[in-house]
């Protein structure tokens, strides 16, 4: 089932998720219905408070991005244990519906976290994929892609969402 996208500022996005205890039958759906909704925005990651859950669960598929690795992952409460290098990326968010911003990632992250069998589990991520976790890993932190940029950067991006939410209703 396609669930509604929770838009920005909606408080959900910006308080830390819970972590996850036990991966009832409850979460499998919800997990499904992420990679459903995540598809239909044609998006590559998604957290599960983006669709109003405040749980540490995301979702990433970059199959649909033509010159980066095809990773499909379900990360549940996902850590970082390494990360090095620098790389600056125009990001989008499904909860900014129009807005990029250029934030500064790191290029390569160790992680953990459990899988949707309830192992835990080791990834070394690289380059897009490694920065499309590093967003949704934000997201599950309670944090945005705003929070990043510095507060003159910020409130540019600002203006630019708030004037696109405006044209988005006026259609
Ligand atoms: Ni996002």
């Amino acid at each position: 089932m396609v669930r509604e996208i929770v838009t920005y500022p909606n408080e959900i996005l910006q308080k830390p998720t819970e972590r996850v205890d036990e991966i009832d039958d409850e979460v499998r759906q919800l997990i499904k219905d992420m990679f459903e909704t995540m598809y239909s925005a044609e998006g590559v990651g998604l957290a599960a408070n983006q669709v109003g859950v405040s749980l540490s669960i995301m979702v990433i598929d970059t199959t649909i991005k033509e010159d980066a690795p095809d990773i499909k992952l379900v990360l549940i409460n996902p850590e970082i244990i390494k990360a090095e290098g620098k790389v600056r990326f125009k990001e989008g968010c499904l909860s900014f519906p129009g807005l990029s911003v250029e934030v500064e990632r790191f290029e390569r992250v160790q992680l953990k976290a459990i899988d949707e069998e309830g192992k835990e589990r080791v990834y070394d991520l690289e380059g897009f994929p490694a920065i499309v976790f590093q967003h949704e890993l934000d997201h599950l932190k309670g944090i945005t892609f705003l929070d990043r940029l510095t507060a003159w950067r910020r409130r540019l991006a600002l203006e630019k969402y708030r004037k696109l939410q405006r044209e988005a209703q006026k259609v």
